[in-house]
């Protein structure tokens, strides 16, 4: 009999399996087994090849090859400066988002300057030509091909492309497995090889992979760990701000974000973003509240928008957009317990303009302020900026960045800051700035009263 070169292992107990079953009899998880080629077969393919490794020092290294710039500058800034030659990029996002369109778009510029390959899995030819017409790139020396073979596509690549955009990594299968294309298997070998093939030929290859809810198809959280960097493409549904962030990048810092806009030209940079997140105001609004922010190297100012409204339901709805629900919950708690204000019977809505999703504590404060500014029925300042992040017994502590947020403020017009008291001096003469070392004094400077609970049933 022949013996299988594959088998079922478990990726939570390690146990492994002839056969695949829905659940592990080693430690009942359920869908946790994935085929993988047997000792055996790998011992017999590696020890056969196999041969003395080279040590050598930490210094002596070859002088480092140019990044290729794309000239796409919010993409450039995200990959960290470029791409490197031979690393691998992962771009990851929801079905429709726009990967599709925002690596046509960098194939496309790329091609000017090297070799590029686009290699489609999910489209026909004539579909991806029909989209490069659309985004006005059609004579852009592009080497389309479409195929899902991994073997024929490094095949080809040794020909020369510097440049190799897979879309997307789970339309691609290795012909050794029998699992179906999409499945974590097929995904992590496909990606294994796609990395293999441009350490060793310096190739840069971009993988597109879906974001999936469901566990059938692999989703690219299982490739994180593989690749030299990973951008995740997000944006509100209805919006048409897309935001490409860096979550992994070992030749950058991470956090860094580029703002794209999606037109029916396809995406368009937006080299000022505070611009369009901060909507045109005319006149004061309660509840609406401006953070200046910091998304990775850049300072960034966001409306943050806050509702309190009586509800009608028995558990108050608590909604959030933009924002961690959690934190939310946890500042009304901070405002009740340290500032005797509370919200009680009431719905609290709080939204971040624009799209845009903010994981900073630093807008700890501009949240209480917006709910603050609600509560009391008061508007905030129109040219006031607010940052800071609070702990559980109201204190307001510094955060980084400080200067860069400032300076973006003022730099749009923004005459008043509200900041965290600092530890030393600090100044900054055209600003005027109002130090806060609790919440409680910001409550008292907007005026915020207790609430009367009996009237709210809180
Ligand atoms: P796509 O790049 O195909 O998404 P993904 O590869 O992430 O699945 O983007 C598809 C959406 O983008 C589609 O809903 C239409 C929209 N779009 C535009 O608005 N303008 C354009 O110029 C293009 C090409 C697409
Ligand atoms: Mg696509």
């Amino acid at each position: 009999m022949v013996k299988s070169s594959t088998h079922y292992v478990c990726q939570s107990c390690g146990s492994y399996f002839p056969k695949w079953a829905g659940k592990c009899e080693g430690c009942d998880s359920w869908n946790s087994l994935v085929e993988e080629a047997t000792v055996d077969s790998f011992q017999k393919k590696t020890t056969l090849k196999a041969q003395k490794i080279e040590f050598s020092s930490l210094e002596d290294i070859s002088p480092p090859l140019p990044r290729l710039l794309t000239g796409i500058e919010e993409f450039d800034r995200v990959c960290g400066g470029g791409l490197v030659p031979g690393s691998v990029l992962l771009v990851g996002g929801d079905p429709g988002i726009g990967k599709s369109t925002l690596m046509l778009q960098v194939a496309a510029v790329i091609s000017g300057k090297a070799p590029c390959a686009y290699i489609s899995g999910e489209e026909a030819a004539d579909q991806v030509r029909l989209r490069a017409k659309r985004l006005q790139v059609s004579t852009s020396p592009v080497h389309l091909a479409t195929t899902t073979h991994i073997g024929d596509i490094l095949k080809s690549l040794h020909q020369g492309p510097r440049v190799a955009v897979i879309d997307s990594i789970q339309t691609m299968y290795v012909e050794s497995l029998d699992a179906a294309p999409g499945s974590v298997s097929q995904v992590r070998a496909s990606a294994h090889e796609l990395i293999r093939f441009a350490k060793k030929y310096g190739v840069t290859i971009i993988i597109v992979g879906h974001v999936t809810k469901e566990g059938l198809i692999a989703g690219p959280r299982v490739l994180e760990h593989m690749v030299d960097t990973v951008l995740y493409f997000e944006g509100e549904r209805g919006h048409h701000f897309r935001i490409l962030r860096s979550v992994k990048n070992r030749f950058g810092p991470t956090d860094e974000i580029g703002v794209f806009e999606m037109t029916d030209k396809g995406l368009q940079e937006v080299s000022n973003p505070s611009a369009l997140f901060l909507p045109h105001r005319t006149e004061e609004v309660t509840g609406s509240c401006v953070f200046a922010g910091v998304e990775g190297t850049r300072p960034l100012l966001v409306e943050i928008q806050s509702l309190i409204a009586p509800s009608s339901l028995g558990t108050p709805r608590r909604a959030v957009v933009g924002w961690d629900s959690g934190r939310l919950s946890m500042i009304l708690a901070v405002l009740e317990a340290r500032c005797d204000l509370t919200c009680g019977n009431r719905d609290v809505f709080l939204n971040v303009a624009g799209g845009l999703r903010i994981s900073e504590p630093a807008a700890d404060l501009a949240v209480s302020a917006s709910l603050l500014s609600s509560l009391a029925n008061a508007p905030l300042p129109k040219d006031a900026v607010f940052f800071g992040e609070i702990g559980l017994s109201g204190e307001i502590r510094p955060v980084s960045q400080q200067e860069a947020r400032l300076k973006e403020a003022f730099k749009l017009g923004f005459k008043t800051a509200f900041i965290p008291k600092p530890s030393k001096s600090f100044s900054m003469p055209e600003m005027a700035l109002i130090p806060l070392a609790h919440i409680a004094e910001l409550a008292n400077y907007l005026e915020a009263k207790p609430m009367p609970r009996k009237a709210y049933g809180g």
